[in-house]
């Protein structure tokens, strides 16, 4: 297999654990294990307590298929497929679900892996643009423009990384309508989702918008355990989700048996994970707004709608990977340039979801007093 570098990837390998402060990191503050413990239930303390480190079912584990079963409306236990993270989910999907011949259309900016995998697979892909001057909104009219006889699929990451986009309720509904009436699979990209700053704004999941459409979930963003390498696929299309364990047998075969476990009290208790994280993203959030509009001058802002990144532009005539690599050497903070997306405009991502966020801030702000004004 032919495959580009994953650009953002080879950014993070360089830097992740060199910068003190991680400023555009896509994850909320990891979750402390002692505090995920105390919140097992009788039955899931018993099944750590008593935990055997063997191989575990290929599928994942039942009980954390019925788990994440519960966090949609249509999808049951075997409608679920775990996997180590949503990476792994993304390669055995995109690899199963597309091969020359075939048409992909796929949200970008965005993840890498979403439209590269795709491309490595044989696909045509078409990038679907979104624009800052149209506050990022995903053009659901012009998407289904690009719509072919070949499109065998369609890749939305919404909650978005990096711009926080989120499609309307009518938006989505169009779109998922459309997909269902011509037999094209969505792949649902839905690892910020829980992280919507109004709940109301939540969007109905893929799983059940429709028996082709796929939800992508993982615990790593929302729930802020990426470290448990736990991520899934929820469908109705069993076929396919068939087609993708077939495939899994030539990556993992099986989770870690410990993250499966640790990733059931997660879900359990659900209600006191996410209440933490949207209360880190939304006091990192008010900090940021008040920056920005401090800071007009220097950086254009639009505010996310959803998840824990945002993706501002740098207005002041630097080049941002300048800008950026002068940051991380003198204060040590790290911003992620638009260029690691390929994306041509003076961009970076922030991340919003570390608990030294405010700290960070008043770094960037001093080094942007010392060298744009
Ligand atoms: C949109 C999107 N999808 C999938 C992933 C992969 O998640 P994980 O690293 O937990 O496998 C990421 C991670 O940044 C992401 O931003």
């Amino acid at each position: 297999m032919q495959i580009a570098d994953f650009a953002l990837e080879r950014f993070f390998a360089r830097w992740e654990f060199a910068a003190r402060y991680l400023l555009c990191a896509s994850d909320v503050e990891g979750f402390p294990m002692a505090d995920l413990l105390a919140l097992a239930d009788g039955e899931t303390r018993a099944l750590w307590d008593g935990l055997r480190l063997g191989y575990t079912e290929s599928t994942g584990h039942p009980l954390l298929r019925a788990g994440i079963a519960g966090l949609y409306e249509h999808a049951g236990p075997d409608d679920i497929l775990v996997f180590a993270g949503a990476e792994e989910a993304i390669f055995c999907l995109l690899n199963v679900a597309l091969g020359a011949g075939d048409h992909a259309v796929v949200t970008w900016p965005g993840y890498q892996s979403l439209y590269e995998v795709a491309r490595a697979a044989g696909a045509d892909v078409t990038l679907h643009e979104l624009h800052e001057a149209d506050g990022w909104f995903l053009d659901v009219e012009r998407l289904i423009a690009s719509l072919r006889p070949q499109t065998r699929l369609v890749v939305v990451n919404a909650p978005h990384n990096p711009t926080g986009m989120l499609p309307t309720h009518a938006e989505w509904a169009r779109l998922t309508d459309e997909l269902a009436d011509r037999g094209i699979h969505l792949l649902s990209d839905e690892v910020y989702r829980f992280l919507e700053l109004d709940e109301g704004d939540a969007l109905l999941p893929g799983a059940d918008a429709y028996p082709r459409g796929i939800s992508l979930g993982v615990m790593s963003k929302s729930f802020a355990m990426a470290g448990l390498r736990i991520g899934w696929l929820a469908t109705r299309d069993r076929d396919l989700l068939g087609r993708c364990a077939a495939f899994k047998d030539y990556t993992t075969i099986c989770s870690s048996a410990p993250s499966e476990i640790l990733a059931l009290i997660g879900l359990r208790a659900r209600d006191r994970v996410l209440a933490r994280s949207r209360r880190i993203v939304a006091g990192n959030l008010e900090l940021l707004d008040n920056f920005f509009r401090r800071r007009s001058a220097w950086f254009s802002w639009v505010r996310p709608r959803a998840g824990s990144i945002g993706f501002p532009r740098l207005l002041a005539d630097m080049p941002i990977d300048e800008f950026a690599a002068g940051l991380v050497e003198a204060e040590g903070v790290l911003l992620l340039p638009g260029s690691q997306f390929g994306h041509p405009g003076n961009h970076f991502r922030i991340g919003i979801g570390r608990e030294n966020l405010p700290d960070a801030l008043a770094r960037l702000e001093a080094y942007a007093e010392r060298n744009l004004a």
